[in-house]
């Protein structure tokens, strides 16, 4: 069985119509000309935007001149209330200084220190499932829980049963099912000129988030002061110099990057998690042996993870299948000819995973699971050049390193316990929200082992 894939819509339909599939979902909305093509142009009145699915595009895009294609201000719009100017959105200087504060977070060696806090929130996570054992559940719940666990544990030190990080969590998911599609506003042909509300809902969740946020932040300021701050993720963050200015987050700003900490940690790896543990129902052998491989889990030692290769290379294939991000947009700051066409100044340019990893003239077996992939000689090239589920270049999602531990971490502690089952008729449908999700959840039989 070929894991489920979205229909695409005919190839030539009315502006009227694409609207309408557009807003129920990005997904379908595509026709299937884009899993073939290099680039695709997508006409609307307003605006063009150009979908580019070469490798060297790509490439062009992302690494070689990014300075030349900075994040589209269209994306940026939608989540200002929430975000302020978090590292997700900023351009230029501004992003620059931010990264070179955020990055030396998230090195390797810190990843090492970072792995008892991931272990625990893994080990609370089963713990979590017991009560469950036996029943049909929906997973996307399950690994939404256990993500938001491993931001609060690794930034703060707190399990998310503490009550501000609990009440954070739950007014995020308060906050995505009234704005569902983050990308949307990139797409969606309308002017620029035309005003784009916020409910008064949403800002008022998004003030709330954000009271919230302040709340743990000035608080890990005075820990930090007193020092008396363990040793995580905000600590060492708030305690950074620019190596250029000197300079360190404000309180303020250092909040901007905690929202976006939490929204682009938890949500994408909620969802990765969760269509991991669906392609696994669907494929017993599979998920029987990466039980066996988690038999090596023992006491909370990094070195366990180069032990976990099967687990590994499981979770890359469900991020090429369904890449929580589908979709990136950028702008294109100068006139630009691709391919023979005229780009012209100010067009949206998106990259698209969701349909580079399903590429009919890149990949071998494009829409079918094999985790064996990454070890053949088209699955490495494609690997090199047609793989970017955490993006790529210098906008490159930070906590890349940070996710690949997570995940098949896991994914593991939960098959060394559990099995999950498919339930007849129920097999999930992928449509773009926030991230890539189903449209009624994940829903497997949960049995314990
Ligand atoms: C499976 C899990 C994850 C996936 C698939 C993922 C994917 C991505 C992608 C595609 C981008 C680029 C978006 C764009 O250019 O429009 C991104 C950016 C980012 N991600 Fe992730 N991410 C994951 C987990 C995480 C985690 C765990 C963290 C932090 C703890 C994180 C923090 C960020 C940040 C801060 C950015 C903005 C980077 C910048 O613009 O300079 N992500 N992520």
């Amino acid at each position: 069985m070929i894991p489920p894939k979205p229909p695409a819509r005919p190839d030539k339909v009315s502006l009227g119509r694409y609207m309408r599939l557009f807003r129920q979902d990005i997904l379908s909305a595509q026709p299937a000309r884009l899993y073939r093509a290099w680039m695709a142009e997508f006409k609307t009145p307003f605006f063009r935007s150009f979908l580019m699915n070469q490798p060297e595009l790509v490439d062009e895009v992302l690494k070689q001149r990014p300075d030349d294609f900075p994040k589209s201000s269209r994306i940026s719009e939608g989540l200002r209330p929430l975000l302020g100017d978090s590292v997700f959105l900023t351009n230029g200087e501004t992003w620059k200084r931010q990264r070179r504060i955020i990055d030396p977070a998230f090195e390797g060696g810190r990843l090492r220190d970072t792995f008892p806090a991931m272990w625990q929130a893994a080990e609370a996570c089963v713990a979590r499932m017991q009560g469950q054992a036996g029943q049909e559940v929906e997973v996307e719940e399950i690994t939404s829980h256990a993500a938001a666990d491993v931001i609060f544990r690794t930034l703060f030190s707190l399990p998310i049963e503490h009550e501000v990080a609990s009440q954070v969590f739950h007014q995020f998911r308060a906050y995505q099912r009234e704005q569902p599609i983050l990308n949307i506003a990139a797409f969606v042909p309308l002017p620029r000129w035309m005003p784009r509300f916020h409910s008064r809902k949403t800002k008022a969740t998004a003030k709330e988030i954000r009271a919230l946020i302040t709340q743990l932040t000035t608080e890990k300021m005075a820990q930090i002061e007193a020092g008396t701050a363990p040793d995580d993720l905000a600590t060492k963050i708030m305690t950074t110099a620019d190596p250029k200015t000197g300079e360190r987050f404000s309180t303020q700003e250092m909040v901007d990057q905690v929202a976006i900490f939490f929204l682009a940690g938890h949500e994408t790896s909620a969802s990765a998690l969760a269509w991991t543990l669906y392609l696994l129902a669907l494929y017993p052998e599979w998920q029987e042996k990466l039980a066996a491989e988690a038999q090596v889990l023992g006491a909370p030692e990094f070195s366990v993870m180069s032990k976990l290769r099967l687990s590994r290379d499981v979770f890359r294939e469900a991020l090429r299948l369904y890449p929580p991000v589908p979709m990136m947009v950028r702008q294109a700051t100068c006139p630009e000819r691709f391919r023979d066409r005229e780009v012209p100044e100010g067009s949206q340019i998106v990259l698209s995973p969701w349909h580079l990893h399903r590429h009919e003239r890149l990949w071998d077996n494009p829409d079918g699971f094999d985790p064996t992939r990454w070890a053949t000689e088209n699955g490495k090239k494609c690997q090199r050049e047609a793989y970017m589920p955490f993006s790529a270049g210098a906008r490159v999602c930070t906590g890349a390193g940070f996710a690949m531990v997570e995940g098949p971490l896991i994914l593991s502690m939960i098959l060394r316990t559990y099995r999950v089952e498919r339930i007849e008729g129920r097999d999930p449908v992928p449509v773009a929200h926030l991230t890539v999700r189903s449209k009624d959840g994940i829903w497997l039989r949960l049995v314990r082992r």
